[in-house]
């Protein structure tokens, strides 16, 4: 990646074919990557460029925002495997132009055996091993019957053949496997070889190489078989029937009733305002919506303009008031079909004054160090987002929670399989693997749908949408969203430098501000040390996609350079 190199590629002058792009490439770069583009009509930005291209190809061929996103999810499963899936499940969040917003849970569900103590060894204390790797680690999958009710319920194409069929061509015809998807395929096999059952291309010892193809035949015939049988396609006939079977020779809990019974459902969305502007986004079983829109209610009273951009002002006041909404998420936020969350009084804006209250501009707040766990620098879940040429917008959020999930494929599909299941409070105070804590909203029961932190989100004003996005990150996805959408409403930033602008996070525990390199300056470094800060530099944080619409209708996609992400448009 050190070679990288960008140019301004304006030999695709806007107008003559309506996008204007600047391309990210370099010598060894495998795909000709669009970072941003400004497109007359439409947009869509995801983590791989195959898959752009699909969702581009659906909207030329006159589907809607929701035909090109069922599209990508399921090319994003060939082409982007360490998240896309159909062995896992996401958020997608739908406005239609007219002003109306849907919300999709496709969340994956604890199996029916699932118990609360599920992961804890003989001595009481939570094995993560167990939900992190391996079948007891994989939930109920949601993604093919989410694909399957947005259909039914939004297409505008009307020919599921159509969207399914691009997964069969670059599963049967192969992909070409970027740097970094080589490198990480490479680096997981060990992983692989401890957490599977049956032999397969990513477990035998043959090294993948970049822009090698990678064909994978039996994934090809799943997807022929979702094509021809929609939802059955998946949860039952021979692939429902191969899943049963590789949870059997794994010591898995999923049957045959828990992919049966599996049901996507349409929620509400959760929306708050921040100045002129309207934000929409996800409710729980995600966390990150209501932590979203109770940290702009949090931030309202101040001026972060005037503060200025990543001055320690502004650094401060954001970590507070994201330490204090982590804080409530530890303890409030589970999956509401189970428990009763306080999700008004959370989103309340006199709620979030009195959070402020003991709010000091000079020092940092303490956080309890109990429970502290490590922050891991895992990006592999994945963002889209859509904008189709009559203005309807997606944003989905899809995961399969680790790279590559619990590393489980299902024998004979090339299915990988989540590890969602780590997401639950396996024991109350035990950090998952993003350093979340988590009690009694969040333990693990039956056919309980376990917390997130995707934020897939849409922002209107005035009635009109401005801005989609969303980011993969574990819990740093709410803080980064939260920040992108600032660096657009607060500093004025466009799609592009709001995207690539460096980040910053923190969670209440563990008590430290998490940084890119770039975000905190050495003078700032200094004030935030003597206010009591902790700073740590890390690698990356997220893969931020965005779109924002312009006045004249016109739409600013941003794809994040900190991964292969591509946007494409017309
Ligand atoms: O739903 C969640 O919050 C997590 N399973 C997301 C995991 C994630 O973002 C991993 N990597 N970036």
């Amino acid at each position: 990646m050190k070679n990288l190199f960008y140019f301004a590629c304006l030999s695709l002058l806007f107008g003559l074919n309506s996008c204007k792009s600047i391309t990210q490439s370099s010598p060894e770069s495998i795909y000709p990557l669009n970072k941003s583009i400004q497109a007359k009509n439409a947009a869509v930005v995801t983590a791989h460029y195959v898959a752009s291209e699909v969702g581009k190809s659906i909207l030329e061929k006159g589907g809607n925002a929701v035909d090109a996103a069922i599209a990508v999810q399921f090319a994003l499963d060939v082409c982007f495997p360490v998240a896309g899936n159909i062995g896992g499940g996401g958020f997608m969040i739908y406005r239609e132009n007219g002003g109306a917003v849907y919300t999709l849970d496709y969340r994956e569900k604890a199996p029916l055996a699932a118990t609360a103590d599920m992961y804890l060894d003989e001595n009481g204390d939570a094995d993560l091993n167990k939900s992190q790797l391996g079948h007891l680690a994989v939930g109920v999958p949601g993604s093919v019957d989410g694909m399957v009710q947005a259909y039914k319920r939004f297409s505008k194409l009307k020919d599921w053949k159509t969207l399914v069929q691009p997964s069969v061509d670059i599963a049967k015809k192969g992909f070409k496997l970027t740097a970094s998807q080589a490198a990480y395929l490479n680096e997981t096999k060990p992983k692989f070889e401890k957490a599977n059952t049956r032999p397969n291309q990513f477990s035998d010892s043959k090294r993948f190489k970049t822009g090698e193809l990678l064909v994978q035949k039996d994934l090809a015939r799943v997807y022929e078989a979702i094509r021809d049988n929609g939802r059955e396609g998946f949860y039952g006939g021979w692939v429902a029937d191969s899943i049963v079977a590789e949870m059997k020779r794994g010591n898995g809990i999923i049957t045959l009733e828990d992919l049966e019974k599996y049901q996507a459902k349409w929620r509400e969305p959760v929306a708050g305002y921040y100045d002129d502007y309207k934000v929409y986004s996800m409710a729980p079983p995600s966390s990150g919506g209501v932590l979203l829109i109770q940290m702009l209610e949090m931030l309202e009273d101040y001026d972060l303009k005037d503060m200025g951009f990543h001055s320690t002002e502004s650094i401060h006041l954001i970590t507070e008031v994201e330490r204090r909404a982590f804080a409530d998420r530890a303890k409030h936020l589970g999956d509401t079909d189970f428990y009763p969350v306080p999700l008004k009084e959370m989103m309340d804006s006199l709620y979030a004054r009195k959070r402020m209250i003991d709010f000091d501009p000079k020092q940092a707040s303490l956080s309890s160090q109990i429970g502290a766990g490590e922050l891991k620098e895992s990006e592999q879940t994945t963002h889209f987002c859509i904008v189709d040429n009559e203005g309807n917008a997606v944003s989905i959020t899809t995961t399969l929670n680790g790279g590559y999930g619990s590393k489980v494929i299902v024998g004979g599909t090339g299915i990988f399989l989540n590890n969602e299941m780590d997401d639950f409070s396996a024991k109350p105070g035990t950090p998952n693997m993003f350093g979340l804590i988590g009690a009694e909203a969040n333990k693990i029961e039956p056919e309980k749908r376990m917390l997130s932190s995707m934020t897939p989100t849409i922002i209107e004003k005035n009635g009109e949408l401005v801005m989609v996005l969303g980011t993969p990150g574990g819990s740093t996805i709410i803080t980064s969203v939260l920040q992108v959408a600032l660096n657009y409403m607060e500093f004025g930033m466009d799609a592009n430098e709001a995207v690539q602008a460096s980040r910053f996070h923190h969670q209440w525990l563990p008590n430290v501000i998490t940084s890119e390199k770039s975000a905190i300056s050495p003078e700032v470094l200094k004030e935030l040390n003597s206010m009591g800060h902790e700073v740590v530099i890390r690698g990356k944080i997220g893969r931020m996609e965005a779109i924002i619409k312009m006045q004249d209708g016109s739409l600013d996609a941003a794809a994040d350079t900190r991964g292969d992400d591509h946007a494409s448009g017309y």
